[in-house]
């Protein structure tokens, strides 16, 4: 729902005009009868390919990044037959980018996806809750083209599993097949290429496990 709180909060910000909150309700929570709240330029197609569970409300664009203006847009796109799951509040930062050829993308309850980041699904990729994925961050469950060895093409396209409260530092890449257990950090820049354990922090090309971890926050 776009609450009326959410726009004084927006308007005071000056994160958002009047406008483009109208806009954001008629075009969203009106017209498709969907609670998604919309502080910046955003295309969504197809907005019916939304599923809301757990009180889902995606929030778009809403709150301070000093690296966006409320010109940088987003874009979320849902392909025939697939599915974007907001199980609960959901927040994408300006700018970023999320596109969902096949299957399904599960994002959890206030996690947070930053300005300019990536989410590329060709079959699943589920966040989970509490999550910090930082700006200019990919996420890809597919390389997009098949290596070819001993004459035959090998695997390119597996589901990534991000569990509860996991850090993800900006530039990093999490490539396909991988699971990042609960409480994880992934150190800036990293390309993470296997399993993360949970409460482990890892860095590096490819990502190598560093330490144990108590907590982030
Ligand atoms: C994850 C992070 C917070 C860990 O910081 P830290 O606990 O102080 O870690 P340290 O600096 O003690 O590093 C531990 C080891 O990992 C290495 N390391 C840390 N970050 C690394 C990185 N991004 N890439 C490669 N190696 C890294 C260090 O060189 C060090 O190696 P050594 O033990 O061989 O000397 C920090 O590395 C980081 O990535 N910060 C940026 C986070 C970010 O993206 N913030 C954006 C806002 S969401």
């Amino acid at each position: 729902m776009f609450r009326e709180s959410i726009d004084r909060q927006l308007w005071r910000e000056r994160e958002v005009s009047p406008v483009a909150a109208w806009r954001g309700r008629l075009r969203y929570e009106l017209r498709h009868r969907l609670p998604v709240s919309i502080g910046s330029r955003t295309v969504i197609d197809y907005p019916g390919r939304l599923e809301f569970r757990n009180g889902g409300h995606l929030r778009i664009g809403i709150g301070s990044f000093g690296l966006t203006t409320v010109r940088d847009e987003t874009v979320i796109r849902i392909r025939p037959g697939a599915r974007f799951v907001v199980d609960g509040q959901v927040n994408l930062h300006r700018g970023s980018r999320i596109v969902v050829d096949a299957g399904e993308l599960v994002i959890g309850h206030q996690t947070m996806v930053n300005g300019f980041t990536k989410i590329l699904v060709a079959t699943g990729v589920t966040i989970g809750s509490g999550c910090n994925i930082s700006w200019n961050v990919q996420i890809l469950d597919t390389d997009f083209h098949a290596v070819h060895v001993d004459g035959e093409p090998q695997p390119h396209t597996a589901p990534i599993v991000i569990g509860d409260h996991v850090w993800i530092g900006t530039n990093s890449l999490v490539l396909k097949g991988v699971t990042v257990g609960d409480g994880a950090v992934v150190a800036a820049g990293s390309v993470v290429t296997k399993d993360v354990p949970a409460s482990t922090l890892v860095a590096g090309v490819p990502a190598k496990p560093v330490r144990t971890i108590e907590h982030w926050q």
